[in-house]
Formats: C-alpha cells, sequence, structure tokens
C-alpha cells in the first residue's frame, strides 16, 4: 500500500485508544495517525503517552493526550467527550491497556488476582460501553463505528503461570462476541472484535521473561526468549505494528462485514 492510499483508509475518522503510551497501544496510535485518522491516545503514564502524540504531531498527524485510568466508569464518560469534542466524532475505541501476573494458581494472592481483572476485564468492559453510548444512533457522536479490544493467544489457551491473566482475555474474547451481537441485533452500526496477538516484542514481555527466571522456569531471560521464540512456528516474536496493523484494518470500512470475529496475530503459536 502507497503513503497516499494509507492516508485514505481512515481519513475523517477519529477515536481513543486506551493505554496508548508505550509498546502495542503507541503503535496503533501511531498506524491509526499515519492513515489519517484523529487519535485520542489515552493512558495513566501522561509523560510517555504526551510523547507518542508529539512523534505523531511532527510525522504531520493529529493527536492529544487525555489521562485516563481505564478502572474508573467517571474517567472513560469524560475521555469519550473530549474526543468527541476535540476531533468532532467517534468512530473507533481500541480497548488496549492492559497488565500482566505471573504467578502459579496456588501462589496467586487475591487482591493481585483482582486488580488485574479491574483492568484487563473491567476496563475493556467499560471502554466499550462507553463507546457503544456515544456511537449509537441518538449518541453524542451517533455514527456506529468500530470496537477493538486486545485479547491475546492467553484467551484462547492456557499457558504456565498466567491464570489471571488467560482468564482475563478469555472474558475479553466471548465479551467481545456478546457487545458484537448486541449491536448488530440492535442495528446500531457498531462491530466488536477482538484480537489476539501471540508474543509481541514490548516492556510487557520482558517483565514477562524476568518474572520466568525468578519462578525458576529458565535461567536466563535469554533461554526464556529463546524457549518463547520457539514456541512460535514462524520463527520470531511479533513486533507492535504486526498488531496495529490489525487493528488499522479493523477500524477501517475494509472490514465492515466482520464483527464478534477474534482475529489470531500469533507466528502460528495456537496452530500446532
Ligand atoms: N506484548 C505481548 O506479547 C502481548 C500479547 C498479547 C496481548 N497483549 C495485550 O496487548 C495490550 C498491550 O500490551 P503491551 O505489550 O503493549 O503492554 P505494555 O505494558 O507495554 O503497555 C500497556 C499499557 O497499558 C497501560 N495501562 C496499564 N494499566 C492501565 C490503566 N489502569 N489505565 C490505563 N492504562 C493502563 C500502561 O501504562 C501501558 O502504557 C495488553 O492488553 C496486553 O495484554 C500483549
Amino acid at each position: 500500500m502507497s503513503p497516499s492510499d494509507c492516508q485514505k483508509r481512515l481519513s475523517g475518522k477519529s477515536g481513543l485508544i486506551s493505554g496508548g503510551a508505550r509498546g502495542i497501544g503507541a503503535a496503533i496510535a501511531e498506524v491509526l495517525a499515519a492513515s489519517g485518522a484523529a487519535v485520542m491516545v489515552t493512558d495513566v503514564l501522561e509523560d510517555l503517552g504526551k510523547a507518542v502524540v508529539e512523534r505523531i504531531r511532527e510525522s504531520g498527524g493529529q493527536a492529544r493526550f487525555h489521562r485516563l485510568d481505564v478502572t474508573d466508569e467517571s474517567q472513560w464518560a469524560t475521555a469519550v467527550s473530549e474526543t468527541i469534542e476535540s476531533f468532532g466524532g467517534l468512530d473507533f475505541v481500541v480497548n488496549n491497556a492492559g497488565v500482566e501476573l505471573i504467578e502459579l494458581v496456588v501462589d496467586t494472592d487475591f487482591e493481585k488476582w483482582c486488580r488485574l481483572q479491574d483492568v484487563n476485564s473491567d476496563g475493556v468492559f467499560l471502554g466499550t460501553k462507553h463507546a457503544i453510548r456515544a456511537m449509537k444512533p441518538g449518541g453524542a457522536a451517533g455514527k456506529g463505528g468500530a470496537i477493538v479490544n486486545l485479547s491475546s493467544v492467553g484467551g484462547l489457551v492456557g499457558s504456565f503461570a498466567t491464570s489471571a491473566y488467560s482468564s482475563s482475555k478469555g472474558l475479553v474474547r466471548t465479551f467481545t462476541k456478546a457487545a458484537a451481537v448486541e449491536c448488530g441485533n440492535l442495528r446500531y452500526g457498531i462491530r466488536v472484535n477482538s484480537v489476539h496477538p501471540g508474543m509481541i516484542r514490548t516492556p510487557m514481555i520482558e517483565e514477562f521473561f524476568n518474572r520466568f527466571v525468578e519462578l525458576g522456569l529458565f535461567g536466563t531471560t535469554q533461554e526464556a526468549e529463546a524457549a518463547t521464540v520457539a514456541a512460535h512456528p514462524i520463527g520470531y516474536v511479533g513486533e507492535p505494528e504486526d498488531v496495529a496493523h490489525a487493528v488499522a484494518y479493523l477500524v477501517s470500512s475494509e472490514s465492515r462485514f466482520m464483527t464478534g470475529a477474534e482475529l489470531v496475530l500469533d507466528g502460528g503459536y495456537t496452530a500446532q
């Protein structure tokens, strides 16, 4: 696709990305903005989030930063209103913010379990709820749109020491389907899909590798990384842009017949 085709793909669209300050969220913000969309980058990490906005503006894109903790419903209402006020509409919301916890079931602290579910599950519910409110006919934006929820291969299959994370991502998968059916049946003009990345090179996976070593699963982070790569038949882990391009497709009209679907980007991890 040439840069000018790219420019046309999302021009005139605007929306919000949660957890957009770094990793996959930052790449989503940059790719959507490069494809012509106006993006509201949100996160609890203000300095990093503002730096993403700066980079987008320097390359000629349209972006703003808004501080949003996805676990706080009143902050969601404000962030959605702010996006509509800033850009004149709301065509997409990408529920990307997430945290991980690498722990054996028997050692998992209940408070840490709940905190993870607050962000990964409740945060996606709240983001989807407020996106639908604004996008549905009669809502503050009112023109329909696309919601993309970040699940994971962890939402499809289990893996060692990831019970809290996997269960939260499993919820995202089926919640997304339920929301898609509802929006479809009610003719809201809103599509809701989930994406399921395998290992993607971000700050989050560095924490995975360190934790695997702490748990004694591997001697070094290099060994943890080598084993992770080996679990992906394609022979490498993904980059944040690999996910971002899939999200660009899901928020574009090219995917107009796709809703309630799970888009897997995992180098063959779940194909075995
Ligand atoms: N990296 C991977 O291998 C991988 C694989 C599958 C799925 N995912 C999912 O992709 C998403 C992004 O992951 P990443 O690897 O970029 O992680 P990351 O840790 O690099 O970035 C996550 C972002 O979410 C933000 N965040 C955390 N809690 C928040 C809260 N309460 N409110 C608002 N923002 C909050 C963080 O500040 C951070 O900027 C997550 O949902 C993750 O579970 C990642």
